[in-house]
């Protein structure tokens, strides 16, 4: 195994990612960041610099577990406190298995300013993977807005409540292109010309097999992706390997990876259109994300001779539902290795068939004192000065509230089907304490929002653990019947799943990793508005924390010697 270094200085910078020009938080000058390579087993260090002048800072490594090392999870108020401007921060990890991850700031709603990238963990040398592919890419796939973050949290959190609204457009890559004729714009603040904003191109050679690694981590939007004449096979999600499906769109929710494989087989004397359009939500005036799927030797900026394919209808929930339901895991054997890997956490291929524990979250949007937050069984999540891991090694038990929070709601007599009657909602930040190794379910349960007839997308992403998913459903959960139908043969492990409109998720986890994790939608203003909790489990077996991620809240005589 080997160690990976990098070094980052991460600021704010005027570009035009679609041609529209504002500030984007870059890491060595650049946005989407530079991509982690790694092979499995390899210990990744970053050191980051913040340069922001005036904003904190937080970098979280998206699906990578961090087992022994919960401090650096990067999540600001929860493992660490902020890097402030100026200071530099060590981040320090193994890759422990290979997959698809990604990482992104996890300060406030920064994520959506610019600063993210792929994280790419290659496998062992002499595995062998179970499908075939001569080349690899990643791609991200974000929503763009061209208010500033600092606008859209001020928005958030005043009274009357200001809404982010729909992103002005999707990015591919980190480019996309934004309609500057539609509004009296100058051309030194929107230019379709510009270079930066030239559509991202994906060359291929024709014949050959890609592995394209799609990664989403988008603000708000579902997105559906897809290339023109391509069928996509579905390969991996979130770092696990699943049973090959064929696809023609793939749906895809922030937090969540896949790799698709696909043939060069078309028609090689042109280029085609790859596209993001936004689903489950009603579309209003967001341009659409668009590449090119570049067949060498045709020049990568030419524009197909076709139209942009349309994606699917944004309101049909059944197709992603059913993509959902399609995902299963593949297994990989023991024989598939040349050499001893104990240590390979794959081998844990099947649930456990019961669970310790099972607690049902309720989504519900609500307002409190004229406040619009999100809450989960009517508690809205704010997150303590004191990080939860420093308070809870330290048993700093005063700085965060001790009320453990419901494991449940009133399952009898909730509609989830009507506008969200209770008023009774709080805000807390207590956390779920879990007892260290034991199996624990989770039920996330949709439901209307405050908007008559209307339920959102929730894809829910949990920290230091993959989780076997049970089973999807619509409508509310029946704790008699649909246990019965999990999924307990070959459940896809996954890190990020969707919560769909009016219909429920189950998951399932073993408490195994000490440290304090937060699970939360992944929603950048849903999170901000309180959707998500936090888990502790075996803060005993944590080693001693390092001191560079101290220095906040009560922990300030913690800090540096
Ligand atoms: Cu990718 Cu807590 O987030
Ligand atoms: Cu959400």
């Amino acid at each position: 195994a080997r160690i990976r270094r990098y070094k980052w200085e991460v600021k704010y910078e005027y570009k035009s990612p679609d041609c529209y020009k504002k500030l984007v938080i870059t890491i060595n000058g650049k946005s989407p960041g530079p991509t982690i390579l790694a092979q499995e087993g390899d210990t990744v260090i970053v050191e980051v610099t913040n340069k922001l002048l005036l904003e904190n800072l937080a970098i979280h490594w998206h699906g990578i577990r961090q087992i022994g090392t919960p401090w650096s999870d990067g999540t600001e108020g929860v493992t660490q406190c902020p890097v402030v401007p100026g200071d530099t921060f060590k981040y320090e990890f193994k890759v422990d298995r290979a997959g698809t991850y990604l990482y992104h700031a996890h300060y406030g709603m920064q994520r959506e300013s610019g600063l993210y990238g792929s994280i790419r963990v290659s496998v062992r040398d002499n595995f062998t993977e179970p499908f075939a592919y001569d080349y690899d890419r990643s791609i991200i796939l974000t929503d763009w807005y061209h208010k500033s973050t600092y606008e859209q949290a001020t928005g958030l959190s005043s009274k009357p409540f200001v809404w982010v609204g729909e992103p002005q457009s999707l990015l591919i890559q980190g480019k996309g292109r934004f309609n500057c004729s539609s509004s009296s714009l100058k051309a030194d603040t929107c230019n379709t010309s510009n270079p930066e904003c030239s559509p991202y191109a994906i060359t291929v050679t024709p014949g050959k097999t890609y592995r394209l690694r799609v990664a989403s981590l988008t603000a708000l939007s579902a997105l559906s992706f897809q290339i023109e004449g391509h069928n996509m096979t579905v390969v991996e999600a979130d770092g696990h390997y699943v049973e090959p499906f064929v696809v023609k769109n793939l749906f895809i929710y922030s937090g969540e990876t896949y790799s698709v494989l696909i043939k060069a087989d078309q028609d090689p004397s042109r280029n085609y259109w790859m596209t993001t359009n936004v689903v489950s939500r009603t579309p209003v005036n967001t341009s659409e994300g668009l590449g090119f799927l570049n067949y060498y030797p045709n020049h990568p900026r030419r524009s197909p001779p076709t139209d942009a394919p349309a994606g699917p209808v944004w309101n049909d929930t059944a197709p992603r539902l059913n993509q959902s339901l399609a995902i299963k895991r593949v297994f990989v054997f023991k024989h598939m290795y040349q050499t001893d890997l104990k240590a390979h956490h794959d081998f844990i291929v099947t649930p456990p068939t019961t669970s310790d524990r099972v607690i049902v979250f309720l989504n519900t949007q609500n307002e409190i004192n004229g406040y619009r937050r999100w809450s989960v069984n009517n508690v809205s999540f704010t997150l303590p000065h004191t990080p939860y891991l420093i308070a809870l090694k330290k048993k700093l038990h005063h700085v965060f509230s001790q009320t453990p929070p419901p494991e449940g709601y009133d399952f009898v007599n909730y509609d989830i089907y009507v506008q969200n009657p209770i008023n009774a909602t709080t805000t807390s930040n207590a956390i779920y304490r879990l007892g260290f190794n034991t199996t624990v379910d989770i039920i996330l349960q949709n439901a209307n929002t405050m908007l008559a007839k209307n339920s959102e997308t929730h894809p829910w992403h949990l920290h230091g653990h993959d989780f076997w998913v049970l089973g999807y459903g619509e409508g509310k959960f029946d704790k008699n019947v649909d246990p019965k139908n999990y999924n307990l043969v070959n459940p896809i492990m996954k890190n990020t799943v969707p919560l769909h409109p009016y219909g429920w998720t189950a998951l399932r986890f073993k408490a195994d990793n000490p440290g304090a994790w937060l699970f939360h939608c992944h929603i950048e203003s849903h999170f901000y508005m309180g959707m998500g909790v936090v888990f502790e489990e075996g803060i005993n077996k944590v080693g001693e924390l390092p001191s560079s991620i101290m220095g906040c809240g009560e922990t300030k005589g913690f800090g540096k010697p």
